[in-house]
């Protein structure tokens, strides 16, 4: 990936699904506009570009591991083109809920080749930061159905046969996830978060871990929101 030579930042919040990583970045982006930051917000899969294909596709189940990467790659890339780097180019904070690690873990887990798929995303920015929420399966499983009380075909990797079960689907699929987070989170340098933590424990180590890393960067160049702060507490 491209380092980061920009005046704003990156920061990246990766994890299997109900790992909390919505909820953490939430809190943070709070704070960090509390503090006057200009924050944007980036989420996976989320690009206008490919909505319809991707839904479509979805829906009748036509995609392949191949076909399901590449549109993820597509949407990454109009993602990072028109609005990450922008926004980075011009001093904001953006902050993504999932980045390419997600790819990196899920299309492994469908049977895609590390290589092929690490290839696929070189041309995306190095965030600055990547929080890695672990937490075990069974713990992420349990907030999912008390949750949203379903969990979604893809989501448990339905389309590669493993079982004809949702929740054994689930768990197989998530638990080669969660092999292949655990295997990039030394390679990538990712700062690893106790997701079983309580919310508030989890927010404070995230904060000081960004004011350690990031803290004296962030006084200088990174733009501002409010016109009157101009110091970080
Ligand atoms: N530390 C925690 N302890 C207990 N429950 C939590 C904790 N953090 C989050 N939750 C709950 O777990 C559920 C999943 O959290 P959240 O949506 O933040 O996860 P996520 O990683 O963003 O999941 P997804 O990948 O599916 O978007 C939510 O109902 C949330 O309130
Ligand atoms: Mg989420």
């Amino acid at each position: 990936m491209l380092q980061n030579r920009y005046c704003g930042k990156l920061i990246v919040v990766e994890g299997i699904d109900g790992s909390g990583k919505s909820t953490q970045l939430s809190l943070l982006n709070q704070w960090l506009r509390a503090r006057g930051y200009a924050v944007a917000f980036s989420e996976w899969n989320s690009s206008p570009l490919v909505r319809q294909a991707t839904r479509r596709g979805k829906k009748k189940a036509m995609f392949t591991p191949a076909t399901f990467s590449l549109i993820h790659a597509t949407d990454f890339a109009d993602r990072l083109e028109r609005y990450i780097l922008p926004l980075v180019k011009a001093g904001a904070i953006v902050s993504a809920d999932r980045y390419a690690y997600t790819a990196f873990a899920r299309d492994v887990a469908r049977g895609l080749s590390r290589k092929w798929v690490r290839n696929l995303y070189r041309f995306a920015l190095k965030p600055d930061i990547c929080f890695y929420f672990r937490v075990p399966l069974e713990t992420a499983l349990r907030r999912i159905v008390g949750g949203r009380n379903a969990i979604k075909y893809y989501e448990a990797g339905m389309d590669l046969g493993l079982s004809n079960d949702l929740e054994e689907s689930f768990r197989i699929f998530q638990g080669r996830i969660l092999d292949e987070y655990d295997v990039m989170a030394a390679e990538m340098g990712f700062h690893v978060i106790d997701a079983e933590l309580s919310i508030e424990e989890q927010q404070r180590q995230m904060r000081a871990a960004l004011m350690e890393t990031l803290g004296d960067k962030l006084n200088t160049g990174v733009l501002r929101a409010q016109p009157g702060a101009t110091h970080v507490e």
